[in-house]
This record gives structure tokens, C-alpha cells and sequence, in this order.
């Protein structure tokens, strides 16, 4: 990279890991070998993401970086001459208008409904407008860069313009794809997009949203200085054969009736053909799997293969390994990823022997009947390849007895329905030319962990402290002031833009910042300092907000969001840039935990050179529908491939002293319609077998130091006041010991004309969930009301100073005594 004089050494350094590291989260979807292009030349240049290429998605997640660099932009430096600026102009001054339309447009509804703007607006999908611009452009090659953005506090929809292409990118598309000898469909998307209509185009490469050095990156592959090496992490299909077996985004109650068919476990259960399977990349080189070898050790099965480098370029191939499990008294579906491994860069000729790992009690599935997580007796088909779609069977596990690998609770309610099963499912071949193995079935039993920490030092420090005090501890700070208080992006007067921080109000206890990710750290870019210190320039809101900013957002939202210090003047402005990483999915993509890490550790030194203690990530809730707005942030639809990346990059943020993630949302959080109050109506298999397990193996592989329950309710209660989430499966069943806040209840955001209300503090700190955020005085009153016995909720003081302990025991971990 070259040096940029206007660059902190630290952003330099950084944005050259993410330039080094992205091309292994993009997935080349379909090849006909006319790409990388040798050398630049003229290239006619089309689509939404050309200029205004995407670096994420909106809310919360979105990361203030200096500069992102657009496809336009790092083609033109490396030198292409683009043909079609004109078609760029046109587009702009079209999408210029559109946006416009579809803000006033927004503003009609929110004022229909009663809300500020702002808040009706948060993360709504502007569909890419319609047109009919000549493509005029010409040139040794065409690439059209189509781009979807998304958001918190919004679902998709299946419209064109978002999850489906308008007519306009489906005709351009077709043309160019006919027109020029090389072309190239790019993908600048957070998410699904039903590709069906040009899923036959020769070259169409997923560079999804890859932070800030994005189209630098782009251009690396483009011209064959980097090669694409990623692969899927979630089914792409047409939107039309996703199944809508469950329900999605009902405003008040959601049935998850698909069970555990979700993503692949659906298309492959039911024979459905997706356009792009799970698991699914190519790369500009081919590979070939030598023989499989595979070996039992009690539970650990390990599979083993050459891999070697059969064409021309040099490549990194994925080998993936799925088990069918026998159905037995619960259906399966025909397989489930259970361990994967990606090489090292292989050279042309180059082989490398992979051992993929698999842990077989990790495949046990939830019986209600028993209460017991099991393996069923049967023949366990192993297969190794290199996407759901393309396997070869391997070896058969024979289990003769069932095996009881956990006893787990009688936890998390019952959603009041049977779960959909297929009625007549693939049935599994067993091949019986296959080498067979015997399981034992002691070998798979696990016993609980339980939180085995002592508290006692922390117990008497908060024994120590007033009735008053106790209830501040339990609570995000915020100040006090009139009818103000402060709440996102303005709670932190030490880290400005942070989005939270423990409070500050116990004396000899420090306070821990929270700032929020997951595409690297959010910060305030900007901020100010005057005689009584720092303070944010404006809203702390992300910028797409502030289109909506209006008078009503500043009576209704101003002082909670940090609009009380406008009237401040600066003596000194400060800046504050961090650097946007790879969203969620294409961190998943890369299925590579040593990439995952390495990200978290930049994140990790962001977070000490800033002073933050805690991030808000990485988000995993799993991609069940396409529509979710979020599912940018998130990383897969699959528990175990998120899992095994969000501990990866759990590891990376905590190799740094201090610095701690924080795993969220858990759980069952899939759609933002209404997210402070629905209700995620969901089976105790699904939740154990999909939902909670990623975050299960984050707990168990990596220790985060914090976790963040979400909004919704599970099958009635809110996660927050689960006493059967938070003290039963976390603490008890995982042995968790870190620290459980929930997710930022603001009063004022949430709707109040629903069926379920928003969480509350005293029945969150009661269940187990020790800091309520972001805090404001209303909160903490009705925890002191339930001390006093006067509240719905009866809270005794020994329970208090539990969870107060429990906050003093992360501050002590974190920033020291
Ligand atoms: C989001 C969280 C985020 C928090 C703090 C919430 O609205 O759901 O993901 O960490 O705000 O900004």
C-alpha cells in the first residue's frame, strides 16, 4: 500500500492487514477462467456499488473511518481508464433523487404513526431505483458492481430493489453479460439477494462489504494480486424456495415452526436446489481432495486428506465435513456441518494435508421427552468435500446404544406447537463399501460446568456499599440533569461516542467503556474539548440517522442522544478514526479462524489505543431468514461455523490485557420488526440444537469477558428477564463467568401500542442479567422500588449485591483494583 502522509500509524498499519485479509472473505460464485485480468486497461463500469461502494451496513455497526476506498476510486489509482463515467454521473443525480422521494416518503408514514422519523426510519432499505440509462460505455472488459444496504431496526423485503434485482440491474446485467467478452457481476450486498434471473452470468464474484480498504481490495483480485477464497456461509437461493415454512417479522409473536430447518438443513432435507449451496466458492485455481483418512479417539474424530493445487494460480481450498445423524425418535436433517479447515496459500502443484477436527458430542441433538441432549443409536455417514453440495461419504460411526451426552433443564419455555418436519425427506444412502467405526457411548457423556468462580472478595466489597449505590452498579451510567440523561453514543465522557460505560458513581471502583462493533469499533470520528472537557459534536448517531434528524427527534430523542451539548463551543477539535473491518458475513466467509483472530486482535489494539474496554461484538444470531436486516452483522446460518469464527475473534480481542468482547444477541433474535418487544416463539430443540449453540461454544472455546442478552421475548419472556436463560443455561449449564448485560433498552424507542412491553430492570436483575443498559433514573428507581419491597418485582438485598458483585467482579478483570 502506498503511504498516506494523512494516515495515523496505526490506521495505516491497519487498513493493510484488512487489504491483506479481505480477498479470503470474497466468494467467487461462478468462473468461466476469463478473470483476473493481466494487467489495467479500459473497463466500462456500471452499477449502484461503482461509486458508492458499500464498506457495511447501517445502525449501530457502522464504523467511522477516515475514508473508504470505492470501486471507481482504487480502479482508476491502479490505473484502469474507466468508459462510463457519464452512466456514474447519471446514476448518482438518479439515486440523488430517489433518496429524496423515499425520505419524504418515510417522514409521511412516521408522522401517520406517531413516531419521530428517525425511529421509523433506523435501517429502512431504500430499493435501488428503476431507469433507463443507456449502457454506453466500452471498454476490454465490463464489471457491474450491484450493492444492498441494511440495517438495525429494519427487515428486508422481498421487493425489487432488495432482496429481488429491479428490472433495470437484471436487463443491464444480461446485456453486458452478452455484449463483452469479459464480464464481471459483482456483489457489494450485506446479504441475499435473489440472483435467480442472472444466476447463469459467467462471472459473478461476492465481494460483499469488506471496511474501509474495500474497493482496494476489489482491485487486488481484479487484476489477479489477490484471489478470492472465500465461501458461502449461508445458502443463496431464489427468494421464492427459502421454504416459509416459520413465520418471520410479525410485530408481536413469531413462530420459529421450521425447527431446525434452517438454511442447507432445509434445502437439503427436502431436496431444493439452491442457486449457490452452502459452503460453495470457487477460486482462479482448482483443487483436488486426496484419499480420506479417518480416525476415532473416543469422541474426537479426525478426518484427513491432501489437498493439492491442480491448476494454474495459486488458491486456498476449504475441505468441509458433514455427518448425517440417524433419525431415530427426533428427525435429523440429512447432514450438518461438523468441522472444516481451510490450507495455506497453495502454489500451482502444491499439496498440504489437512486434518479436519470434529468433536462428536458437539452433533447431539435436544429430546424434550428425556431432558437430555443425545446421540441416537445408528450409522453415522461421514462425508468430506468442498461445499454442502459437493461431498463424498467417507466412513460410517456405528453407535449401537443411545448415547446421553448432557442433562440439561427444563428451561426456556415451550412455543405451544409441534415443530414442521418434512414429510417425506431425503432418505441417507449408506454406502456400504465404507470403513466402519465404533463409537463408545461412555466416550460421548459430558458433565455441566457451573460457574465455578468464587465471588467472596467482590461480595464484600459491594457488602460495603449503600442500598443506593448497589443500584447504580446494576445499571449503564448516565447522567442526571432535569429530565436528561444520556444513552447511545453519548454515555461516555472519557471515550466520546462510546455506548456505554459501568457507572461511575462508586468511589475506588473504575468504570468500564463499552463502544459498539461488529465491523470494528464506533466511535465518535469527532469530537470536542472545552473547559469542562470532551464532548460529541452533534448527535452521536450513525450518519444515515441524521437524514431524518428533525425537531421532533431533537424534543423527543435530543438529550438522550447527546444533542444537549450543541450549544457547547470547542477550543480544540479532536478525531477519533478507526478502522472499518469485513462485516460479520464475510468474516464468516473466509472460514478461516486464524483471519478471525487476527481481525479481533486489530480490534483489540484499537480498543487499547482508544481506551475501550469492552466491544459490543461479535454479533452471531443466526441468518434463519434472508430478510433479516441485520443479518449483515451476523455470520452464518450455520451455529457451528459461527461459533468456531466468533471465538476466534473473541481470542484475537482478549490476547490484549484489559480488552474484552461482548457475544450478542442471545438469543433467538432474528428480525428487528419491533425488536425491543416481539416474541421469538421457538422450540427447546431449535434453541439448543441452532439458536444457543454457537454462542455455547463461544462460552466454552473462548471465555468471553461479557455478553449481551437481546430485546425480544423467548416463547414469552423477555431474554434480559430469563431467569432459566441467564442463571440456568448460561451460568449453571456453561459454566459462564463473565459478565450478562442486556441490550440497550431506551425508553422512548420502543413501541408501547404492542401486545409485550419493554424489559424492566428489576426483573432483569433479579433473573440473574447484572447490568441493565444503557441506565437512566427511571430504571434505577424501580430497582430501589423492589428492594423496597414495592415494585412488582420483590428484589432482597443478598440478590442485589449478587449481581452488583458479579459487575464488580468484570470491572476488577478488566481494569484492575
Ligand atoms: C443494538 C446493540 C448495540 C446497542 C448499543 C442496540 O440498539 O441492538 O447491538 O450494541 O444498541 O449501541
Amino acid at each position: 500500500m502506498e503511504s498516506r502522509p494523512d494516515l495515523a500509524p496505526h490506521e495505516a498499519a491497519h487498513l493493510a492487514v484488512v487489504r491483506q485479509l479481505a480477498p479470503q472473505c470474497m466468494v467467487l460464485l461462478r468462473s468461466d477462467g476469463t478473470f483476473p485480468l493481466s494487467a489495467p486497461g479500459t473497463v466500462a463500469l456500471y452499477g449502484s456499488g461503482a461509486r458508492r461502494t458499500l464498506k457495511g451496513g447501517t445502525g449501530s455497526g457502522d464504523v467511522n473511518s477516515r475514508h473508504v476506498s470505492t470501486i471507481e476510486e482504487a480502479m482508476t489509482a491502479a490505473g484502469f481508464t474507466i468508459t462510463t463515467t457519464e452512466w456514474l454521473d447519471a446514476y448518482d443525480a438518479l439515486h440523488a433523487r430517489a433518496r429524496e422521494e423515499f425520505l419524504d416518503r418515510l417522514r409521511t408514514e412516521a408522522a401517520q404513526e406517531g413516531v419521530p422519523a428517525v425511529i421509523h426510519g433506523m435501517g429502512a432499505v431504500m430499493p435501488e431505483p428503476e431507469h433507463d440509462m443507456p449502457l454506453s460505455g466500452e471498454g476490454e472488459a465490463a464489471v457491474y458492481v450491484l450493492s444492498r444496504v441494511s440495517g438495525e431496526g429494519n427487515d428486508r423485503r422481498a421487493q425489487p430493489g432488495d432482496v429481488l434485482l429491479t428490472d433495470a440491474e437484471v436487463r443491464d446485467i444480461l446485456e453486458l453479460d452478452a455484449r463483452f467478452e469479459r464480464f464481471l457481476l459483482v456483489l457489494n450486498v450485506g446479504g441475499v439477494v435473489d440472483l435467480g434471473p442472472v444466476a447463469h452470468v459467467r462471472n459473478i464474484l461476492l465481494l460483499s462489504q469488506l471496511g474501509a480498504p474495500v474497493g482496494e481490495a476489489f482491485t487486488d483480485v481484479l487484476l489477479g494480486r489477490a484471489y478470492p477464497s472465500g465461501r458461502l456461509s449461508t445458502t443463496w437461493a431464489p427468494w421464492d424456495s427459502y421454504g416459509g415454512v416459520g413465520e418471520f417479522g410479525h410485530p408481536d409473536d413469531t413462530r420459529y415452526t421450521e425447527g431446525v430447518y434452517v438454511g442447507y438443513r432445509y434445502f437439503d432435507s427436502v431436496g431444493a436446489q439452491p442457486l449457490f449451496p452452502f459452503g460453495h466458492g470457487l477460486g482462479y485455481t482448482t483443487f483436488a481432495l486426496g484419499a480420506a483418512e479417518v480416525a476415532l479417539d473416543g469422541s474426537a474424530l479426525t478426518v484427513r486428506t491432501e489437498v493439492t493445487n491442480t491448476g494454474a494460480r495459486p488458491g486456498r481450498e476449504v475441505v468441509q465435513v458433514y455427518v448425517s445423524v440417524p433419525a431415530g425418535r427426533l428427525d435429523q436433517p440429512f447432514q450438518v456441518l461438523a468441522g472444516f479447515a481451510k490450507t495455506d496459500e497453495l502454489a500451482p502443484g502444491a499439496s498440504q494435508e489437512l486434518a479436519v477436527a470434529v468433536d462428536l458430542a458437539d452433533l447431539a441433538s435436544f429430546d424434550a421427552a428425556s431432558g437430555q441432549t443425545v446421540l441416537e443409536a445408528g450409522d453415522y455417514l461421514v462425508r468430506l468435500g468442498t461445499s454442502s453440495r459437493d461431498t463424498d461419504p467417507v466412513a460410517v460411526l456405528e453407535l449401537d446404544e443411545r448415547a446421553v451426552v448432557r442433562v440439561v433443564h427444563d428451561a426456556l419455555g415451550d412455543p405451544g406447537f409441534t415443530d414442521w418436519m418434512p414429510t417425506s425427506p431425503v432418505a441417507v444412502e449408506v454406502p456400504d463399501d465404507l470403513p466402519r467405526l465404533r463409537l463408545d457411548p461412555g466416550c460421548l457423556r459430558r458433565r455441566d460446568d457451573g460457574e465455578a468462580v468464587e465471588l467472596s472478595e467482590e461480595l464484600s466489597f459491594v457488602a460495603e456499599l449503600s442500598d443506593e449505590e448497589l443500584s447504580y452498579l446494576v445499571l449503564g451510567d448516565y447522567r442526571t440533569g432535569g429530565e436528561s440523561q444520556s444513552i447511545v453514543g453519548a454515555a461516555s465522557q472519557t471515550v466520546v461516542g462510546a455506548a456505554g460505560q459501568t457507572t461511575t458513581r462508586v468511589p475506588g471502583l473504575a468504570s468500564l467503556i463499552m463502544a459498539d462493533g461488529p465491523a470494528g469499533l464506533r466511535l465518535a470520528a469527532e469530537y470536542g474539548v472545552d473547559d469542562d472537557g470532551a464532548f460529541p459534536l452533534g448527535p452521536s448517531v450513525p450518519a444515515d440517522f441524521l437524514e431524518l434528524w428533525d425537531e421532533e427527534a431533537s424534543e423527543v430523542l435530543g438529550d438522550i442522544i447527546g444533542a444537549d451539548s450543541q450549544d457547547r463551543a470547542p477550543t480544540s477539535i479532536h478525531h477519533q478514526w478507526a478502522t472499518a473491518i469485513p462485516i460479520g458475513t464475510a468474516i464468516a466467509q473466509s472460514w478461516n479462524p486464524d483471519l478471525a483472530e487476527r481481525l479481533g486482535e486489530l480490534v483489540g489494539a484499537e480498543m487499547e489505543h482508544f481506551g475501550v474496554h469492552l466491544w459490543l461484538a461479535p454479533a452471531f444470531n443466526l441468518h434463519r431468514s434472508i430478510l433479516c436486516g441485520r443479518n449483515f452483522e451476523y455470520l452464518s446460518e450455520d451455529p457451528l461455523l459461527a461459533g468456531r469464527l466468533a471465538a476466534a475473534i473473541t481470542r484475537g480481542v482478549q490476547s490484549r490485557p484489559g480488552r474484552g468482547v461482548t457475544i450478542k444477541h442471545v438469543a433467538a433474535n432474528n428480525q428487528e420488526t419491533n425488536r425491543l418487544n416481539s416474541n421469538s416463539l421457538v422450540s427447546r430443540r431449535a434453541l439448543r440444537d441452532l439458536y444457543l449453540r454457537g454462542f455455547e461454544i463461544v462460552v466454552r472455546e473462548a471465555g468471553p469477558h461479557a455478553l449481551m442478552t437481546s430485546y425480544n421475548l423467548i416463547n414469552g419472556v423477555h431474554a434480559s428477564e430469563s431467569h432459566d436463560l441467564n442463571e440456568v443455561v448460561l451460568r449453571q449449564e456453561w459454566g459462564y463467568q463473565g459478565l450478562i448485560m442486556t441490550d440497550w433498552v431506551v425508553h422512548g424507542m420502543a413501541r408501547h401500542d404492542l401486545t409485550h412491553p419493554p424489559a424492566t430492570a428489576a426483573p432483569t436483575v433479579k433473573a440473574g442479567n447484572e447490568l441493565f443498559m444503557p441506565g437512566s433514573e427511571a430504571d434505577r428507581q424501580g430497582v430501589l422500588a423492589a428492594l423496597d419491597g414495592q415494585g412488582e418485582t420483590v428484589l432482597t438485598r443478598a440478590e442485589l449485591e449478587l449481581q452488583a458483585a458479579r459487575v464488580v467482579r468484570a470491572v476488577w478483570r478488566l481494569a484492575g483494583r
